[in-house]
């Protein structure tokens, strides 16, 4: 069994890529939605949250822990140092801009913990175009939990509305491809860039290697930490949707 967690449904993004390498396998999702956002929590809050959850995930018979929170996984090396059990964390897909687009005009968006980690910044530091802003969107993750596009839109507006030539935007949060067409409809015919797929390689590649799973069933356990229904319905909306 796959425990993968986010501070909300944002991580569902995630895990539907997963879904497409590994589609007989059993999940479990945690929505940690009563310590949302993390993005403004502290490193040392943090730890103990992720910490948390990790326990609780393993406690349930995970053998394969997925952090599908870009904020979450910037404390990844102090995780895995910590819990006995492979860890795959998620980071902001800034390499691929290297690799694909090297000399475009990038925009990085992301919660301002994840922006402001050293692992943020090595990696940062290592792939640097030169041609990149880089973008803390605070208060975003939750207009995009509570599902209200008037105000997603409203926001992006404000924030985004004055880059326009911008040509790649990484979605540095799992939350934010949710939100691809509304960002295009200010920013126009921009490429986006997320981790979702590079984590969905390296657990497949964890899972056939080295782990014995029990692969007999699909089976998706949803559990949300303040017990809200509502996350539970759009969760499995989100992921049932083509
Ligand atoms: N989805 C999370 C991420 O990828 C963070 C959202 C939050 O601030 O809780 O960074």
């Amino acid at each position: 069994m796959i425990g993968i967690f986010d501070s909300g449904i944002g991580g569902v993004t995630v895990l539907k890529e997963i879904i497409k390498l590994l589609p007989n396998e059993k999940y479990i999702y945690y929505s940690d939605s009563s310590n949302a956002p993390y993005g403004d929590k502290t490193e040392d809050e943090l730890k103990i949250i992720t910490s948390n959850v990790i326990s609780f995930l393993i406690d349930r018979g995970c053998k394969l822990i997925v952090i599908a929170c870009n904020t979450a996984s910037t404390l990844s090396n102090y995780l895995r140092k910590k819990f006995d059990i492979p860890i795959i964390a998620i980071e902001p897909a800034y390499k691929m801009v290297y690799d694909y687009a090297y000399d475009k005009k990038t925009l990085v968006m992301a919660t301002k913990r994840t922006l402001e980690s050293s692992k943020f910044k090595k990696l940062y530091d290592k792939y640097n175009n030169h041609n990149t802003i880089l973008l803390p969107c605070s208060g975003l993750a939750d207009l995009i939990e509570e599902g209200n596009n008037e105000k997603i839109d409203y926001y992006l507006k404000e924030k985004i509305g004055k880059y326009k030539d911008i040509d790649c935007v990484v979605l540095g949060c799992t939350h934010y491809p949710l939100i691809k067409d509304n960002i295009s409809n200010i920013l126009g015919d921009v490429k986006f860039f997320d981790g979702g797929n590079g984590v969905s390689k390296m657990v497949f590649e964890k899972v056939k290697d080295s782990i014995s799973l029990d692969c007999s069933n699909f089976h998706i356990e949803f559990i949300d930490s303040s017990n809200n229904y509502k996350n539970k319905e759009r969760f499995f909306l989100i992921l049932n949707k083509e």
